[in-house]
């Protein structure tokens, strides 16, 4: 059975530097034109295209192999995609001059690529040698700290339409030769071009990185910029069991960029969110941390018939009134200055929601919030946690476990936690119906209900 009437699988092997393979020949260039060329030619339902793992015929790479006449390419360039896609995939004859067809010879090859690799495996095992997935997790600190360094310097925006690097070191105020050494090494992690003395930022860089461009990500990027020196601190945060303090100026812009970063994660997601928990019914929704107001701006846009109260800290709700404004939705959405750890909520919401609040607090300080959001709440309203749901052996998803020793060094006692500690919690504070729905990507909704009686 051929569900497709083409399967097409490029070798997308990452091997060490040095080691021929078929990414280090330009697989993934070969991958993105066949996917751009497939689309614009109207055969994406026709064709399958899989990434696939060695096939022991590195040096001859990219590979590709399309089923199911089971015909071999080899030394496939982004140049040769076109006409591979218009002639083969259109009226069914392969490109001569790049199929390989000398199958004792491949066969040949990848039996001697497999015995190599099988001795190469067991000589660094006997010799005690670190794997290279474990040597490659213990230095993944320094492409992060190049990006982050970059964008902290606003290297990107200085690279502009392209310069050498005494122009672009004059721009940021930074010594030329270690610029110059940043910009090679982004160069080396693809993130810029080089040619002669000169850089240039590459597509992506230039629309995520650079200042005035539509998609640009720095601001809110310079929260995690921020963080990452938290981390640095991670082995006294464990010693001592919470944050310690950090002898660095990071308080300036810290809560612009914070509140920035933190619309770039839910504007997407806000609207999955409302989704998920329907409009149906609901006139008062308060949201508790509401930060950039994406998730109230979601239930205002979802209906007309939503009004939504944000309550944040002094400093960030003038930031969360610009984004309310941005987004035309002011006579539907308060906003309310005040600390969610004390006071009264109100009364007679049918929806509070937690978006991303939940792991900067205590166990004591989560309980407590649940108890005073069921008092707010009308017979039937919801309260909504959205945060990373750990398993209940909290060992789990590994993107929880991370963020909560990110938690750890940036919080007083802040934590991730599993979906039996905030079921345990709702039911205790008197929320019934505690149920767990699922969303895309990394966070999940628990959500508990105010039985009517
Ligand atoms: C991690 S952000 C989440 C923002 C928003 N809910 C979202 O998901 O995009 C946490 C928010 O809670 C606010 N916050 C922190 N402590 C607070 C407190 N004690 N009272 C009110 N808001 C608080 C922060 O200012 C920030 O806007
Ligand atoms: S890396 Fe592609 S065939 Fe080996």
């Amino acid at each position: 059975m051929e569900p497709f009437r083409f399967h097409l699988f490029v070798c997308t092997q990452q091997k060490p530097e040095g080691v021929p393979s078929c990414p280090a020949n330009g697989s993934f260039a070969v991958l993105d034109v066949l996917d751009r060329e497939t689309q614009a030619r109207g055969l994406s339902d026709d064709v399958q295209l899989t990434t696939c793992g060695c096939m022991g015929l590195c040096d001859e790479g990219p590979v590709m192999v399309v089923y199911p006449a089971g015909v071999w390419y080899r030394r496939v360039k982004p140049s040769d995609v076109s006409e591979i896609v218009a002639t083969y995939l259109g009226d069914g004859k392969p490109v001569e001059r790049l199929v390989w067809n000398d199958a004792p010879a491949m066969k040949a090859m990848a039996v001697e690529h497999a015995d190599k690799f099988r001795a190469a495996m067991a000589a660094r095992d006997k010799a005690g040698m670190l794997p290279d997935r474990l040597e490659q997790m213990i230095r993944s600190y320094m492409p992060s700290r190049c990006i982050l360094t970059a964008l902290e310097l606003d290297l990107f925006t200085a690279v502009g339409e392209g310069a050498d690097a005494e122009h672009i070191g004059a721009k940021v105020h930074a010594d030329p030769r270690a610029v110059g050494m940043l910009l090679n090494a982004l160069v080396a992690l693809g993130l810029l071009a080089k040619s002669g003395n000169d850089y240039k930022n590459t597509p992506d860089s230039a629309r995520f990185f650079v200042q005035g461009s539509k998609d640009n990500h720095r601001n809110g990027l310079l929260h995690t910029a921020n963080i990452w020196h938290r981390w640095s601190t991670l082995t006294d945060a464990v010693r001592t069991g919470t944050r310690v303090p950090i002898d660095r100026d990071d308080t300036r812009d810290w809560t612009r960029n914070f509140i920035t970063g933190m619309q770039r994660n839910a504007k997407d997601r806000a609207p999955l969110v409302v989704k998920a928990l329907g409009t149906a019914g609901i006139r008062r929704v308060l949201d508790l941390g509401g930060g950039s107001g994406a998730y109230s701006i979601a239930f205002a846009k979802a209906s007309p018939d939503v009004r939504c109260e944000i309550l944040d800290v002094p400093e960030v709700v003038p930031l969360t009134a610009e984004y309310v404004r941005q987004a035309g939705v002011s006579e539907q959405v308060s906003l309310r200055s005040g600390d969610m750890l004390q006071g009264d909520f109100g009364s007679g919401y049918d929806i509070i929601m937690l978006n991303a609040i939940c792991h900067m607090f205590s166990e004591e300080q989560n309980r407590d919030i649940f108890c005073r959001a069921h008092r707010a709440l009308a017979p039937n309203g919801r309260l909504v946690v959205q945060d990373f749901i750990l398993n209940p052996d909290k060992a789990g998803p590994q993107h929880a476990a991370l963020f909560s020793l990110n938690m750890l060094v940036a919080t007083d006692a802040g934590a991730t936690y599993s979906e039996p500690e905030y079921t345990q919690w709702m039911k205790a504070a008197g929320f019934s119906d505690v149920c767990r729905i699922n969303l895309p990507g990394p966070s999940g909704l628990i959500v508990g209900r105010v039985t009517s009686n």
